[in-house]
């Protein structure tokens, strides 16, 4: 450094000051910095993060086309709850909700709404449920102050979580040891005329299996016609509903089935686009309670809102917009079967291996391979996962399934656009190696197992 130049001026002829200062973390700064120091400051931070090429553990889009960043790096500025200022990003949303309706065979004409993600999708999907099952019981002069909703172990947490905030009984079906979904047998002993709903999983977290919605959808159709007690069902579609219309089209768990009145699906997961973007689509448009949408015309006309946020991106919206019209069926039908054949290529080697055994790769699935330890080993699935990260920095998830089928402990690999086979083949390669490691090693450390992460990733 020159010797008249102070520090700060130093860094702005030649570098980034975080290099050797702490990074603003606590108070409100007093002043900033140049927006070259900033961009930097966040950038080397972030660089630490994971790398999503090799993270098999979530079910998240982390890669689109050029074309498609673009069109999001543009419309960021666009708030999608304005439909006075941008109106044309309010009838893309219906283009895509009219699309996913006919994907998913509906009947007519039908409602839907694009949310943050499948949660929320599934947040004011299920009040609709509670709120219909509400108006049923006035009219019939009922009570309504026990609403109970029922669905498998096999669902993601915010089924639990919707029923806690929103003052409903969970009615949770165990799942067991060599079951881990669910079917008509297991809902039928606890849906009674508080039932608000049934919710069924199409593509599971923890195992990318489908509970019996068929089965489920004969079950309430029984109960209607012997009991009169009417039993809606919704297809929590989060991972499976951009999934099995395309590799398994002839299955049928979508409105094609009577007693399905909506669904919620992940664009941002195998719908293709990067996160922030759910669905929500009736079956009709008399399945969402007319007393949920509000009016308001703050922003200059008046709209129909059914959210539980108000301003956001509309970016993702037309990104999904864009994934329909660049893909289409057949484009879908490519990405995702290319993804199966790669999840059954690692199936096999993994087969091949000889330590491993597959979970249900004979069923329809997503595209993932679910696998766990054949054998006697001096170690478990954890620590399998442990190795392979230390010794490839792969992310590949082990994790215990929900009651009553905690003992299973499974690893998942998660089979993305973005893993081609030459990966497939060296990923097969270093489990195969990390395997070699721990018959040496006899194991993970105690001082390591405290450290893993025990959940399947999202
Ligand atoms: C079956 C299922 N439902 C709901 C969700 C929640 O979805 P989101 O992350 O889009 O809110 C997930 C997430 O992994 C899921 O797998």
């Amino acid at each position: 450094m020159n010797q008249s130049q102070n520090p700060e001026d130093a860094a702005k002829l030649y570098g980034n000051r975080f290099l050797t200062e702490d990074a603003p973390a606590k108070d409100f700064p007093a002043s900033g910095m140049s927006a070259l120091d900033a961009m930097r400051l966040v950038d080397e931070e972030l660089v630490l993060e994971g790398d999503p090429w090799r993270n098999l553990a979530t079910f998240v889009t982390t890669w689109m086309e050029p074309e498609a960043q673009r069109i999001v790096s543009e419309n960021l500025h666009r708030n999608f709850i304005d439909h006075a200022e941008y109106p044309i990003s309010a009838e893309i949303e219906q283009r895509c909700i009219r699309m996913l309706a006919d994907l998913y065979h509906a009947p007519g004409e039908t409602t839907g709404c694009r949310t943050q993600g499948s949660s929320e999708a599934i947040m004011l999907g299920a009040l609709s449920l509670k709120w219909k099952w509400k108006e049923r019981r006035e009219a019939a002069g009922k009570p309504v102050d026990k609403p109970n909703l029922v669905f498998g172990g096999d669902v993601h947490v915010v089924w639990e979580k919707f029923c806690r905030y929103f003052d409903v009984e969970p009615r949770i079906v165990r799942l067991q040891e060599d079951k881990y979904v669910i079917g008509p047998e297991d809902v039928e002993p606890h849906v009674d005329e508080n039932t608000i709903g049934v919710a069924a999983v199409l593509g599971t977290t923890f195992t990318g299996h489908a509970d019996d919605i068929s089965g489920i959808n004969d079950l309430l159709l029984r109960i209607k016609e012997d009991q009169g007690i009417d039993v809606p069902l919704h297809v929590d579609g989060a991972s499976g509903g951009f999934v099995w219309p395309f590799l398994y089209p002839h299955s049928e768990w979508d409105f094609r089935l009577e007693q399905v009145r909506s669904i919620n699906v992940s664009g941002h997961k195998f719908g293709l686009v990067y996160p922030g973007i759910g669905w929500l689509v009736f079956r009709e448009k008399s399945d969402l309670a007319e007393d949920l949408v509000f009016y308001e015309n703050y922003l200059g006309k008046t709209d129909a809102t059914f959210t539980l946020n108000f301003s956001t991106g509309a970016s993702m919206v037309l990104a999904q917009y864009y994934n329909f019209v660049r893909l289409g069926r057949e484009g879908y039908t490519h990405v995702m079967e290319a993804m199966n054949q790669n999840a059954k290529a690692l199936a096999a080697k993994l087969e091949e291996n000889g330590n491993f055994e597959l979970i249900g790769s004979d069923k329809e699935q997503l595209p993932l391979v679910a696998f766990k330890l054949a054998g006697e080993h001096d170690y478990d699935e954890f620590d399998v996962s442990w190795q392979l990260s230390a010794e490839r920095g792969w992310m590949l998830p082990a994790y215990t399934l929900p009651p009553e089928a905690e003992d299973v402990k499974i690893m998942r690999a998660l089979v993305k656009e973005t893993l081609s086979r030459a990966q497939v083949d060296r990923l097969a390669d270093d489990i195969k190696e990390a395997c070699e490691t721990l018959d040496k090693k006899g194991g993970a450390h105690p001082h390591e197992r405290k450290k893993m992460k025990r959940s399947p990733g999202f």
